[in-house]
């Protein structure tokens, strides 16, 4: 299997070494090489932190570069005669990756585009109610803000603390928010600060018999979970084919069920506005958004080289894989700190990335001396009163890095100055979930 400890030949190593220098390639150097081979990280870096903007393999990069030389052998017949017909197959791919039609989405740079067009199309009065989560990525909650400051409505963003169990219990958490003046809630199916999956179906269902609209922010969703766009019920999804996929940077899509296409207005007004028959993409949807004046659109045409990237390489298993080593590291800083964990480790509320509490500390000099000290990128958070380090595991990740991390950890000495009790000497506290 195309794994951590070695995969297949491809067509990308023939590519790189020639065949002749591939065998030489393998006499020297067997096993084959490993998933981490296809990427172009830095070797000497530590990289647990994927959840930020992603990293592209080798083949998914050249198929994005191939795109950009396309473009410019012939700027007028790319742009403006073949870009319609090759957005729309590569919307085409991803919409069967998601289980939408290629009509009802359509690329965007990135999730913050998402949520902009969105909070920006939707028709608010003073008084009308956004409800969201307190764990909401903080660009979108300006967003939010923006729009509810400039219309009169009101963004409620509903605590939901850690640590969590039940997503029955999340839901309930989240209704207490609900009140007759709600007109849509926007919640993250991956939270950004909190790496928690938040049970959006259960919320897109009971929302929808209220007639309340639903904005999932799926930035971390796909290539991460299973994201099939019918079966989660929302209103709208945009999410990042640039993180969990592995597209290149300013991949991201929108989607919006057909019936409330006709509300939605573009960011950017260019001559989708007004197309002709020559020009319609036969969806006005598609049609205001898809073309906002010149740019690269490159990261979007590789999306189905993402796509294809993934399958060749077994992602289901390199995606349990990296649970597993996951769930070891932090189970591994819990008992390191003394502090519980704040979901349990045997559910699904996280998948390749994840949080484990730390002791309060100063997290700009721990990130600094973590980076400079160690050669490790992970993220230190601060959350409401609480502070974590919240772990990317991606297919290049090894134990070697989640070692690397814990025995930095260790040297910083974060849980000995605030007296935590270290597992050395005996072990991290235990909290009781219930059985789910
Ligand atoms: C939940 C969530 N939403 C939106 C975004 C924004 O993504 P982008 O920077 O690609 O717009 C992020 C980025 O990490 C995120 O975590």
């Amino acid at each position: 299997m195309a794994a951590r400890r070695g995969c297949a030949r491809s067509d990308w190593q023939v590519k790189c070494f020639g065949s002749n220098m591939l065998q030489v390639y393998r006499a020297y150097n067997n096993p084959m090489p490993t998933l981490k081979d296809y990427f172009l990280l830095d070797p000497n870096v530590v990289f647990l932190n994927h959840g930020s903007f992603g990293a592209t393999p080798r083949p998914v990069f050249e198929a994005y570069r191939d795109w950009q030389l396309r473009l410019e052998r012939q700027p007028v017949l790319f742009l403006g005669r073949e870009l319609d017909g090759l957005l729309g197959e590569a919307r085409q791919a991803l919409g069967a990756y998601l289980n939408a039609a290629a009509d009802d989405l359509v690329f965007i740079p990135n999730a913050t585009h998402g949520a902009n067009i969105i909070a920006r199309s939707l028709e608010l009065a003073p008084g009308d109610e956004i409800l969201a989560s307190d764990h909401e990525y903080g660009a979108c909650d300006y967003t939010w803000d923006f729009v509810c400051r400039k219309t009169g409505a009101v963004y409620v963003r509903q605590p939901i603390p850690l640590p969590v169990c039940d997503e029955d219990e999340i839901v309930e958490r989240l209704w207490q928010g609900v009140t007759p003046r709600t007109k849509a809630i926007y919640l993250s199916h991956i939270t950004s600060p909190t790496a928690l999956r938040l049970p959006v179906e259960k919320v897109c269902e009971r929302a929808r018999d209220r007639g309340i609209v639903t904005v999932i922010d799926a930035a971390h969703s796909p290539g991460q979970i299973p994201l099939d766009l019918q079966a989660l019920g929302a209103d709208v999804v945009f999410g990042n084919c640039h993180k969990w996929m592995l597209a290149p940077k300013g991949a991201a899509f929108l989607y919006v069920r057909r019936e409330l296409q006709p509300q939605i207005e573009p960011l950017v007004v260019s001559w989708g506005y007004r197309p002709t028959p020559e020009t319609t993409t036969g969806s006005r949807f598609v049609d205001i958004l898809q073309w906002t004046g010149t740019k690269d659109p490159a990261a979007a045409l590789a999306v189905p080289a993402a796509i294809r990237f993934m399958a060749d390489h077994h992602w289901e298993a390199v995606q349990r894989e990296s649970h597993d080593l996951l769930r070891q590291a932090i189970q591994r800083i819990c008992d390191l700190t003394g502090m519980p964990p704040l979901y349990p480790l045997d559910s699904d509320f996280y998948s390749q990335m994840g949080i484990a509490p730390l002791p309060t500390c100063d997290l700009t000099v721990s990130k600094r001396r973590l980076y400079d000290e160690f050669r490790i990128e992970v993220p230190l958070i601060q959350w409401q009163d609480r502070q974590f380090v919240r772990i990317s595991v991606q297919g290049y990740n090894t134990q070697a890095d989640v070692d690397a991390l814990c025995s930095a950890l260790l040297r910083l000495e974060l849980y000995n100055t605030h007296g935590h009790t270290p597992a050395l000497a005996g072990g991290a506290r235990e909290l009781r979930f219930p059985t789910r």
